[in-house]
């Protein structure tokens, strides 16, 4: 078999047998396929796509690329969520101690952040001592005694993923539904897990910004998935604002703490975490329907439970063991802090998602190539949401940054990211659909 017969045979528009997909991914892994036949292939498959058959067997070489998690000694369901991804998006952190304390166990496998997203792995470090990367037995240990270990993919799961993903980055092959699947599947599975709940975000700042987009994306996964006997199901929500009232790492991580303690919790991000929260404890069989789900996740979260778990997973992973008192003086803060003024009063209308994460990008909050460090302390906080009354004069957000030029250039783009109209837009529904 050559490489550049099995990308011509996809381009033509064949399907590719098992043996071909396995040549492939194989060849991945000894070296004969290279990264430009990767790039090729890839291409290939976004335009010419791939049945669901197609899909399962990319997914099964890929899991096979490296080492499987095997959770035999855990008396109780293993059990994950996966975001397509977003600006402000902190309801992983939030979710798993909350799912731990209902007695879920939530091994979390999370990325980091890649173009205008956040990344939960950058939000974790920038708690001081966290480590992202343990060895697999502290990784066991903590999901076993704690009930979740939050930490990023180590290099033997699903190995062929991270080179076919790091190609599609820079060919602009992301938007391919069979390579979103078995990209994110062969991650899920190689973790073994026993069930998974997908939140599929739609809308201007996610991955797929159109309703059939996300459609088609959470019933192939779903499909794909229950083929390999994984218990899935998938919620649509809508991503055409920041999540929450914080983008930026450290910022994000204070408002999971203060969501975890009760503190503050804004409604959207509310509903989202505890919607994901009673659908994961209902496919885990842990409540008989997603209202007692509901309620068993208001109740560990009320209770302090849900906070405690996330301060033991926090310090079972190298961070501090008090994280939850006097919270700021663990992180560092940035040094210039300045609010972005609203020019005209009204209601806001639109918000460009993208805009508003790259904005933070820009402040040193992301990367803009893969070897760059992250300023963790930079950010927005108290960014207001669509549909919000303003007046002239009135913070829409407030920038922190390292210095004042950089402060003042994100003022810019946040004031031009915010659209502000007289008449009160009609709002998006949050939690747009349910798959499974
Ligand atoms: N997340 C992943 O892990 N892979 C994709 O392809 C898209 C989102």
């Amino acid at each position: 078999m050559l490489p550049q017969e099995i990308i011509r045979k996809k381009k033509d528009g064949f399907p590719l047998s098992d043996s071909e997909i396995q040549y492939y991914i194989e060849g991945i892994s000894n070296g004969s396929v290279s990264e430009s036949h990767i790039a090729a292939f890839c291409m290939a498959v976004l335009f010419k796509s791939m049945s669901t058959e197609e899909t399962f067997s990319l997914t099964d070489h890929m899991v096979k690329s490296g080492d499987k998690l095997k959770w035999d000694d855990l008396n109780g369901p293993v059990v994950d969520k996966h975001s397509t991804g977003g600006v402000g998006d902190k309801v992983s952190i939030m979710l798993a101690p909350i799912v731990a304390s209902c007695g879920i166990y939530n091994p979390m496998i999370s990325g980091r952040g890649l173009g205008h997203t956040g990344g939960t792995l950058d939000k974790l470090e920038s708690i001081p001592g966290y480590n992202t990367t343990p060895d697999n037995s502290l990784f066991c240990h903590t999901v076993k005694n704690v009930g979740c270990a939050i930490i990023g993919q180590t290099s033997n799961l699903a190995p062929a993923d991270k080179v076919i993903y790091g190609v599609r980055d820079v060919t602009a092959t992301l938007e391919s539904i069979p390579l979103i699947t078995a990209s994110i599947l062969s991650k899920k599975l190689a973790a073994g897990l026993d069930g998974l709940v997908m939140d599929i975000k739609t809308g201007n700042g996610a991955l797929a910004d159109n309703l059939d987009f996300a459609r088609n994306m959470g019933s192939c996964i779903i499909e794909v998935a229950k083929q390999f006997g994984m218990n899935t199901s998938a919620i649509i929500t809508d991503m055409n604002q920041p999540l929450g009232g914080t983008v930026g790492n450290t910022l994000e991580i204070k408002e999971v703490i203060d969501y975890l303690k009760c503190v503050r919790q804004e409604s959207r991000l509310h509903e989202v975490v505890l919607t994901l929260a009673a659908e994961m404890l209902t496919i885990a069989g842990i409540v008989d329907s997603t209202d007692e789900g509901f309620q068993k996740a208001k109740e560990v979260l009320n209770s302090g439970k849900a906070a405690e778990t996330f301060e033991k997973m926090v310090s079972q992973l190298g961070g501090p063991n008090n994280i939850l008192e006097n919270t700021n003086s663990h992180f560092e803060s940035a040094y210039f802090v300045k609010p972005v003024q609203v020019h005209q009063s009204g209601f806001i209308s639109q918000i460009n998602t993208p805009a508003v994460g790259l904005t933070v990008v820009e402040l040193g909050g992301g990367r803009k190539k893969p070897s760059d460090s992250i300023d963790h302390s930079v950010g927005l906080s108290n960014v207001l949401g669509l549909g919000t009354k303003v007046n002239v004069g009135e913070p829409l957000a407030i920038v922190h940054a390292h210095n004042e030029d950089q402060a003042n250039i994100a003022i810019q783009q946040i004031q031009n990211s915010f659209i502000i109209s007289e008449i009160k837009a009609k709002s998006n529904p949050l939690i747009i659909e349910y798959l499974n």
